[in-house]
């Protein structure tokens, strides 16, 4: 008798711009997986985006809605999570993710990354003055968090060849030589 068990779900960690939306998407389709965003579950039940959340109720608000958030997601199966690029520096949800899923740290110089996010209004934590520099100390304080991943993969490359990537990796950690063989 074939018994099906469902596969380990993927989580990306990585900064800001790193590309974890458009990767998870497209490993989500390559694997035929469920894609989800941590900061979209956020909004929606919070019912505001995550900039009024900040504003409103205050960053510790929004990283109390994000551990719970991300926590629930690591225990389901079969999800390509991007998780919002702060969550993996606290101690629950990096236990969480590395006991349950595949975690993948997308890594890229941070120019390359503030080049991406430099403007963007949707990113509370780009707001006022000094924020090249507190991005900077931010990135340098969470690299040894991300560091913690069971891969890191190089992504300044397209989508696409990350995405391979990293589905070729996640088979190895699983054990699965070639899902698509037969
Ligand atoms: C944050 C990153 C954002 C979002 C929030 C805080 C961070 O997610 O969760 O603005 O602390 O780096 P992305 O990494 O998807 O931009």
């Amino acid at each position: 008798m074939t018994r099906f068990k469902p596969m380990k779900s993927i989580a990306l960690v990585g900064f800001m711009g790193s590309g974890k939306t458009s990767v998870a998407q497209r490993v989500s389709d390559m694997l035929n997986f469920r894609y989800v965003d941590a900061d979209d579950v956020v909004e929606a039940r919070a019912g505001k985006s995550i900039a009024r959340i900040f504003e409103e109720d205050g960053e510790g608000e929004f990283r109390r809605m994000e551990q719970i958030v991300t926590t629930q997601l690591a225990a389901a199966s079969e999800l390509c999570i991007a998780t919002g690029g702060g969550s993996f520096v606290n101690p629950n949800v990096r236990a969480s993710l590395l006991s349950a899923c595949f975690v993948v740290f997308l890594d890229a110089p941070f120019d390359v990354l503030w080049q991406r996010i430099a403007g963007d209004p949707m990113r509370p934590l780009l707001r006022g003055e000094g924020a090249r520099e507190r991005m900077r100390a931010l990135y340098d304080e969470r690299r040894p968090f991300y560091a913690q991943a069971h891969a890191r993969v190089d992504a300044t490359r397209p989508v696409e060849s990350i995405a391979l990537d990293i589905i070729e990796r996640y088979r190895v950690h699983v054990g699965v030589a070639d899902s698509t063989e037969g």
